[in-house]
C-alpha cells in the first residue's frame, strides 16, 4: 500500500469512528440551550430561553403507570424536550411504556433515535426487523434490556397475565414515532384506498375494512 491509501485509510476509519461516537442529534455548542417551546423561531431544534431553573431540567411524569385502556392496551409516555425544556440540543430523552395483559405496542419506527429499552416489570416479547426483512425477536423478563436501533421497525407484545412496564432511553431529544399502521391507514388526508389496496396486494374493501378499525376508539 503506497503512502496515500494509508493516509485514505486511517481518514476513514477516523471519521467512521467519529460519527459512530456522536449522538443521532446535533453536538452541543454550549452548556445548555433550555428549549424556548414558545418562540416563534424555526431552527434545527428550539431556540434558547434567556433564564431558565432547575424545573427546566425536571419532569416527574413517568413516575406512575400510564392508562392501558385503548384498543392496543399500551400507553407511551414520553419524556422528551417537550416535557422537559432542558433537554433541548442534550440528544437523549425518555419514554415510560405501559403494557395491559396482553397489550401491544404496534410496529413503529422512530426516525431520529436508537432506542435501549429496561423492563421495569412483567414480560415483553420484543423485536424488530432489519431492512432486509429479518426479524430479530427475543422474550425479556424484569431487569432486562434490548435495543432497538435506529430507523428500524420494532414492536414490543405483553403476553403475559400482569401487566408489564418499561423505561425506553433515545438518542434523540426527540426521537420521533411514526406507527406504521396508523401513518398508512389513519393519515389525514387518507393515502387513496388504490395506493393501500395495490401496496398490499388485497382488494379496496379490505382496506376499507383496515381503515375503519383505526378510526374506530
Ligand atoms: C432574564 O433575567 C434577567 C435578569 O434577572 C432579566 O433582566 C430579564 O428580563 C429576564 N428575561 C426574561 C425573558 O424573563
Amino acid at each position: 500500500m503506497c503512502n496515500f491509501d494509508k493516509f485514505f485509510v486511517v481518514m476513514l476509519v477516523a471519521t467512521a469512528i467519529l460519527f459512530n461516537s456522536v449522538s443521532a442529534d446535533p453536538e452541543l455548542l454550549q452548556d445548555v440551550c433550555v428549549a424556548d417551546l414558545t418562540s416563534g423561531v424555526k431552527i434545527n431544534g428550539f431556540a434558547c430561553k434567556e433564564n431558565f431553573t432547575a424545573d427546566d431540567f425536571f419532569f416527574a411524569g413517568l413516575s406512575r403507570p400510564g392508562l392501558t385502556n385503548n384498543k392496543f392496551g399500551s400507553l407511551v409516555t414520553a419524556a422528551n424536550v417537550q416535557m422537559i425544556p432542558g433537554l433541548n440540543t442534550l440528544g437523549v430523552s425518555l419514554s415510560r411504556i405501559d403494557f395491559a395483559p396482553g397489550g401491544l405496542n404496534p410496529p413503529h419506527t422512530h426516525p431520529r433515535a436508537t432506542e435501549i429499552a429496561f423492563l421495569l416489570y412483567g414480560e415483553l416479547e420484543v423485536g424488530f426487523i432489519t431492512t432486509t426483512n429479518t426479524l430479530y425477536t427475543k422474550t425479556i423478563k424484569t431487569g432486562e434490556i434490548f435495543v432497538f436501533p435506529r430507523g428500524l421497525v420494532h414492536f414490543q407484545k405483553n403476553n403475559g397475565r400482569v401487566p408489564a412496564a418499561a423505561i425506553v432511553a433515545f438518542s434523540s431529544q426527540l426521537p420521533g414515532t411514526q406507527s406504521i399502521g396508523a401513518t398508512l391507514f389513519s393519515a389525514v388526508p387518507p393515502v387513496p384506498d388504490y395506493v393501500l389496496a395495490q401496496a398490499f396486494q388485497v382488494g379496496p374493501q379490505d382496506v376499507q375494512r383496515i381503515k375503519s378499525g383505526f378510526a374506530s376508539k
